[in-house]
Parts: structure tokens; sequence; C-alpha cells
């Protein structure tokens, strides 16, 4: 199958040396297209800018910003079969990026921002993608509940849940541990390991899930 994987943090910029960024490595999402590559898929990685290499046998497109991801997902999203949104994507940006390069005042300073598109969110109704999709949540409480509510708004077949306030896993570390909640009310804990391992137990499971699809169809 052909698989669309977004991976890393986006970068809104504030002037031409300042941005807005957040504590994703990638490695999550990079692990995912190992994981999917190994498996035997295609994989497009559309990522944002990490320390990473990616994986040689992937297609890849390097964006900065969440409207730049949204455009090439847009472009590629019609070609593939499974999308799996990793994304750590900014909601907000800049309302108007400075030119120059700001100088202090010494008065305080507010920068007005606004709202990014959702990439994930737009992905069935402005995108039109019938395949399988699967978005990631990235919570500090009330992990589950507000996972299941992600997955029903965005419209996911799959979200994989994670709790950011746990020291050790998540962003930046080599370990995760997720919930993988399913549209058809599946829930199951997959216990704290390495991504690369994660990444293969959850391309496996998204894998038997699109062929059980398949086959209760025909
Ligand atoms: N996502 C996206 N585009 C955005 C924001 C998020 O595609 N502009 C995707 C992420 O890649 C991830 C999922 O949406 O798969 C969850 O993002 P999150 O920021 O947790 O969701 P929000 O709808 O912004 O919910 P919250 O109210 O918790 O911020």
């Amino acid at each position: 199958m052909r698989y669309l994987i977004t991976a890393g943090p986006t970068r809104e910029p504030i002037d031409p040396v300042r941005y807005l960024g957040n504590r994703s490595s990638g490695k999550m999402g990079y692990a995912l297209a190992e994981a999917a590559l190994a498996a035997g898929h295609q994989v497009i990685l559309i990522t944002g800018p990490t320390s990473l290499a990616p994986p040689d046998r992937a297609e890849v497109t390097h964006v900065e910003t969440a409207r730049e991801m949204y455009e090439a997902v847009s472009t590629r999203i019609g070609e593939i079969e499974v999308a799996i949104f990793c994304a750590a994507v900014s909601d907000y940006r800049v309302a108007e990026t400075s030119l120059k390069k700001m100088k202090k005042t010494g008065d305080p300073l507010t920068l007005p921002l606004v709202e990014n598109p959702d990439i994930l969110g737009s992905a069935r109704d402005h995108m039109g993608f019938q395949g399988f999709l699967v978005g990631f949540a990235a919570e500090t409480d009330r992990v589950i509940e507000n996972a299941r509510q992600k997955l029903q708004r965005k419209q996911c077949d799959m979200l994989v849940a994670n709790d950011v306030s746990q020291p050790g896993i998540g962003f930046e570390a080599d370990q995760n541990e997720i919930a993988i909640l399913t549209a058809s009310g599946g829930n199951e804990i997959l216990s704290k390991t390495s991504k690369t391992e994660l990444a293969r137990q959850l391309i496996e499971r998204i894998d038997r899930q699109v062929a059980d699809a398949a086959s209760s169809r025909n």
C-alpha cells in the first residue's frame, strides 16, 4: 500500500531569525516511515525541520510551516491508501511576520496569533480522503476521553494517544507508551518501549485493520 506520514514540528516565523516551534523531534514519525517501508509499503514522508536523516527509500518533502504542510499533504493525499498524521503542527502562527529582525523597545510586546489550518481535520471534508486515517493526540490530562473526542471530531479510523505529562516518554524521548483507539470502539495500550518497536506494532495494527475492512466489504 501507499502511506503518507507527517512528522516533526512546524516552525512559524516571527521575523527572519525567530519562530514559534515545539518540542517534537520527529522520532516517532520517522520510525513509522521506517516501519511502513520494512512492511513492504511505499512511503511519502512530509516532514517539518528535524535533525534526523529520513529513510532512504521514502519519498520526502521538507516543509517549515503548517500552511506548507497543509499544501504538501493536500497535493499528495489523493495518491495514497493510509495517512498517518504524526506531526506536531503549530495550532497558531504570528498574524504578521516581520520582514526585518524585530528590535526590543523596552516595552512589553504582544504578538497577535491567528489559527493555522487543521490538516488532519481537513483530510475528510476538504481533501476528500477516503482511505484509512490515523491521527495522534498529545495530551496532558483525561488522555483517553480527550483522544476519543478527537477521533470523532477529526473523523479518524484510529487515534494514537500519548500522555506527554509523563517523564521519559513522548516528546524528544526515545521511548513512548501509547493508547490506540479505533472508530469501532477498540482501545488498546501498547506499553512503554522504543519508538522503533512501537512503530512496528502500530503499522502491524493498521495493516490488520485495513485488511479486515477490505474483507468485510467483499
Ligand atoms: N494536526 C494537524 N493540523 C493542525 C493541528 C493538529 O494535522 N493544525 C493533527 C496532528 O498531526 C495530530 C492531531 O491533529 O495528528 C492532534 O492534534 P492536536 O493539536 O492534539 O489537536 P487539536 O485539534 O489542536 O486539539 P487540542 O484542542 O487538544 O489542541
